[in-house]
């Protein structure tokens, strides 16, 4: 999520502001990575939040009110890439980034190791097996393909490997398709040679 934004807004601020020409196809991105980032804030809410919130009460308050302040954020750029100033946009992504990355950080500092502390591996286990589900398959298949392509080879090793170590036999083989289809010929050949697995 952090990549995709930062590549956004790097590509707003070297557009031409009085050229809505290449906005459109920015604007489709950014609806996209809305649709992740809401992904992410629906399954902190419903699964997770009130998980560690039994345990440490009040705790998920501080993340809720990150979401909310990026959900408006979110609204607002959408609604500029839709049909409003464009030469707001710049300033927009740079704050909604720095929110973002923010949130984001303080959930890896601050709430992840609070989840460590409090719940179980196991439970934490069955938490993240429903924030997983509750993405719909059809756009999982998307938010896979999305995720891959902004990964480095080296990332992209690493996950299938992880992959091909810890998921049952079809859920590593609609992964490994899925790698193959977005990746471009010689991305793929290079992981092959790298995970010979994939071939068979
Ligand atoms: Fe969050």
């Amino acid at each position: 999520m952090r990549r995709d934004l930062k590549e956004i807004k790097e590509q707003i601020a070297s557009t031409d502001k009085t050229d809505r020409a290449s906005v459109p196809t920015l604007g489709e991105r950014f609806r996209f990575l809305s649709t992740v980032y809401r992904a992410h804030e629906e399954g902190e809410e419903r699964f997770l939040f009130p998980a560690i919130d039994a345990k440490v009460p009040g705790a998920s308050q501080v993340y809720v009110a990150a979401h909310r302040r990026i959900d408006g954020l979110r609204d607002t750029i959408s609604g500029v890439f839709s049909g409003g100033e464009v030469v707001k946009l710049e300033a927009l992504l740079s704050e909604l980034d720095f929110v973002a990355d923010a949130h984001l950080d303080q959930e890896e500092n601050e709430l992840f190791p609070l989840c460590d502390s409090h719940i179980a591996p196991p439970d934490q286990g069955v938490i993240f097996e429903k924030m997983a589900a509750n993405v719909p398959q059809e756009f999982a298949h998307d938010v896979l393909g999305w995720m891959i392509k902004l990964q480095s080879q080296d990332d992209r090793e690493g996950f299938l490997m992880f992959q091909m170590k810890f998921s049952p036999r079809p859920v590593f083989q609609g992964v490994r398709s899925v790698a193959k289809e977005v990746l471009s010929k010689a991305e793929w050949t290079d992981l092959t040679k790298r995970i010979p697995e994939l071939m068979s």
